[in-house]
């Protein structure tokens, strides 16, 4: 983590979409490097076929290197075990490559990407996309839809029935683990829970693979 880190506002306006960095660790394309331990890449299986993408790495995730280990992961792990879907089956990734945070007292909490950091690391997710080519996408929660099916209009409740694409490739859309934890009521949280849980079942039938 930068020792003497700057509030994270001051990272919206380095936008440079000019470059184009070979390695997710030199990217510069917005300036949440400045601020994040380490860019956090999709794992998985280059033969996946479902794709996951989240928002951005968590606190967990900044620190570890790795997407979805924190609490967000521990409910997603829980999701596909209830799917009957491996986590070895699944490709794992975020919209958002580095960690957004603002300190409150002594902790890194996490901030909302702006959209013109979104479409700043569109760069690194349309990359994985090629390389990966998977069957079915589920994106998980707005800030995913937004980056895979952008569509101003399109509000995560409306989309959460739709049959939505991305070229030829289906998106299908569920609330974010995140959320799924930190809604007020149990009941709330149980059905966001459910959305995740249907989005891999349905995943897994159109992958063939559940
Ligand atoms: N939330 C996300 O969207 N992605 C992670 O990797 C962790 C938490």
């Amino acid at each position: 983590m930068n020792a003497h880190p700057r509030s994270a506002d001051d990272a919206d306006d380095e936008i440079d979409p000019d470059q184009h960095p070979r390695k997710l660790a030199d990217c510069r394309r917005c300036g949440l490097w400045r601020n994040a331990t380490q860019a956090v890449g999709g794992e998985g299986k280059r033969r996946a076929t479902i794709m996951l993408v989240g928002e951005q790495p968590g606190d967990k995730e900044d620190l570890a290197g790795h997407p979805f280990v924190g609490p967000a992961g521990a409910l997603l792990d829980k999701a596909l075990e209830q799917a009957g879907v491996s986590r070895d089956a699944v490709y794992i990734t975020n919209a958002v490559k580095h960690f957004k945070w603002q300190l409150r007292g002594k902790r890194r909490m996490h901030k909302s990407p702006a959209q013109a950091e979104i479409a700043a690391c569109g760069y690194w997710l349309e990359q994985e996309l090629d390389d990966i080519r998977p069957r079915v996408i589920i994106a998980l929660g707005a800030t995913a839809l937004g980056a895979l099916v952008p569509d101003r209009k399109l509000t995560l409740k409306a989309a959460l029935g739709q049959s939505l694409r991305r070229g030829n490739t289906p998106v299908l859309v569920a609330y974010h683990p995140s959320f799924a934890l930190r809604s007020p009521d149990p009941e709330s949280r149980q059905a966001a829970f459910q959305t995740i849980v249907e989005a891999l079942r349905r995943a897994g039938r159109l992958a063939g693979r559940a």
